[in-house]
């Protein structure tokens, strides 16, 4: 048995409010838990999307009420929110800003909005976004003007990872995260998905993506699930909407790699815990750990997940490491695959 930090994924969509149907602070944190992640970072692309105090608030309540573990909220930047969005910044886990078109109603089509995000947000917060290939090189640019710390969510491309590293190195005060899905299935593996199923954004790399990710793992900062969930029948319908559940298997597929070498376990900390801590001046959780039975051989599977989106892409992959326990301040939250809190023992990160 190994003991980790309590694990910190910054960027899961949990749906609530307004799509229950696909996960909500409750299910999507009990999904966290058994996948020894003791702190989400939720995304604003909700139902109404999270754009003011108002709407910030109203999440928040409810996940003060439902959530087993802790969280942080984004807020979302709009066409028009930059001024009011700022104003709540203390109150958010930093600002999302969706640059290129992607699930959900948020999608900044003026440069001059993106512009006035960036006059009006406090430098103490990363500024996040969806931003790929031509967009990212614009976003970059943006973040240099500004002198703005920034965060690109979910790089995917080899051209993207190598942008970034050019940037790095040029002082620029960037940082990314990548997905599992990016780093462990490449768009191959995505066809002999049943159709529909293999749809997420960005999109499945090629196999050259996928190694560069690895190669240049020392820039990447942070690994991050984007937990997506949708219900099978979404995936299986004419329209399948863009996304993977991924809270629960981020960890085993992660120890599964450091099993094969390619990866050391003081990566995963880096990754998960010390850089989000960082990045998003996340407080320190006292007495706080999670148990992992390294050893422990099984298969993923869609039905038994704690996600309302009883699927997964990597259905059937054989991985090595499985949470055996989780403790958050000195209290058994998780346990052989039950939760043993109540819903609300998860705290606000900005209430700490
Ligand atoms: C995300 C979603 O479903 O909210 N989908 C996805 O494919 N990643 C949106 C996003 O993160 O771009
Ligand atoms: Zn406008
Ligand atoms: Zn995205
Ligand atoms: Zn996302």
């Amino acid at each position: 048995m190994i003991r980790l930090p309590g694990l910190i994924d910054i960027h899961v969509h949990l749906r609530e409010p307004g799509e229950e149907y696909k996960e909500d602070f409750s299910t999507g944190t009990s999904a966290a838990l058994k996948g020894g992640i003791t702190t989400v970072l939720a995304m604003p692309n909700t139902h109404p999307p999270l754009l003011d105090r108002e709407s910030l608030r109203a999440a928040a309540e409810l996940a003060k009420k439902k959530a087993y573990c802790d969280y942080g909220i984004y807020l979302g930047g709009g066409e028009h929110n930059a001024a009011k969005a700022a104003d709540v910044a203390e109150e958010a886990a930093g600002l999302k800003l969706y640059l290129n078109a992607t699930y959900g109603p948020l999608l900044l089509e003026h440069v001059s909005s993106w512009m006035a995000h960036f006059e009006h947000w406090p430098a103490n917060r990363p500024i996040v976004a969806h931003a790929e290939d031509k967009t990212l090189a614009a976003f970059l640019m943006l973040s240099y003007l500004y002198h703005k710390p920034v965060h690109v969510c979910h790089v995917a491309r080899k051209h993207e990872i190598l942008l970034i590293r050019e940037a790095k190195s040029k002082g620029l005060p960037v940082t990314c995260e990548v997905t599992p899905h990016h780093l462990f299935l490449t768009e191959a593996d995505g066809k002999r998905l049943p159709p529909g199923r293999e749809r997420v954004s960005p999109s499945l790399g090629t196999a050259e993506d996928v190694e560069a990710l690895w190669d240049n793992l020392d820039v990447i900062d942070c690994i991050a699930s984007d937990h997506a969930p949708h219900t099978l029948e979404e995936k299986d319908s004419r329209q399948p909407p863009p996304g993977f559940p991924g809270v629960e298997n981020t960890l085993p597929l992660l120890l599964e790699a450091v099993q094969e070498g390619r990866l050391t376990r003081e990566d995963i900390v880096e990754k998960m815990y010390e850089n989000p801590r960082k990045l998003f001046s996340i407080p320190a959780q006292d007495e706080t750990w999670v148990e992992v039975d390294e050893t422990h051989n099984y298969e993923i599977t869609g039905s038994d997940q704690f996600t309302k989106a009883k699927w997964t892409p990597f259905e059937g992959k054989k991985v090595r490491g499985i949470v055996r326990r989780v403790v958050i301040r000195s209290q058994t939250v998780y346990q052989d695959g039950k939760i043993t809190v109540q819903p609300g023992f998860g705290k606000n990160i900005r209430e700490a």
